[in-house]
């Protein structure tokens, strides 16, 4: 009996490690079923939209075509809000309230760039890289190579 405990507590400790730890990381870096990795993610759409965006709010377009244009970067966003959401990817509420963030300053963004309202655009778009920052700060990788 004294046997089945020092070698079974250890063993369900571990498991138990592996089923609240284990997955945490996975989802993290990717989704449970979809190829997508986060990295993808914030390297092919994140990032360039984000950019382009914060391009357009230092410098504000001067025609239809450049509003439009930052309105595809603005909506691009909203959509990541919900993929981060998706698959299992999240792993917390900081996770969480980020893509909230995400979403809601990028919904804000886009009212704004419909109305080609400058000045709106960039305080929906300094509200919405709040969540670049509080999500990075808890689930960024600290130093990558
Ligand atoms: C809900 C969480 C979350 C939000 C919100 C978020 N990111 Fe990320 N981001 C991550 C995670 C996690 C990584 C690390 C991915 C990895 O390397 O596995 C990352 C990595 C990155 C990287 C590095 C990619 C690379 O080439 O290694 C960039 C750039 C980036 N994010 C940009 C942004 C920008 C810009 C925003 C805001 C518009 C943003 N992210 C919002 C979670 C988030």
């Amino acid at each position: 009996m004294k046997r089945i405990l020092i070698v079974g507590l250890p063993t369900l400790a571990a498991l138990l490690l592996i089923l609240t730890i284990g997955p945490a990381t996975g989802q993290v870096k990717k989704g449970k079923t979809r190829p997508l990795t986060t990295h993808q993610l914030m390297s092919g759409l994140v990032r360039p939209n984000c950019a382009a965006l914060g391009k357009g709010v230092k410098k504000a377009p001067t025609d239809d075509k450049g509003w439009h244009a930052l309105a595809t970067n603005a909506a691009l966003l909203n959509e990541a809000s919900y993929v981060l959401m998706a698959d299992g990817r999240c792993p917390d509420g900081v996770w969480a309230g980020a893509a909230k963030t995400l979403r809601e300053g990028s919904a804000a963004a886009l009212k704004s760039i419909d109305q080609q309202d400058a000045a709106g655009t960039a305080t929906a778009f300094k509200s919405m890289t709040q969540a670049c920052a509080a999500c990075h700060k808890a689930h960024r990788p600290k130093k990558k190579k």
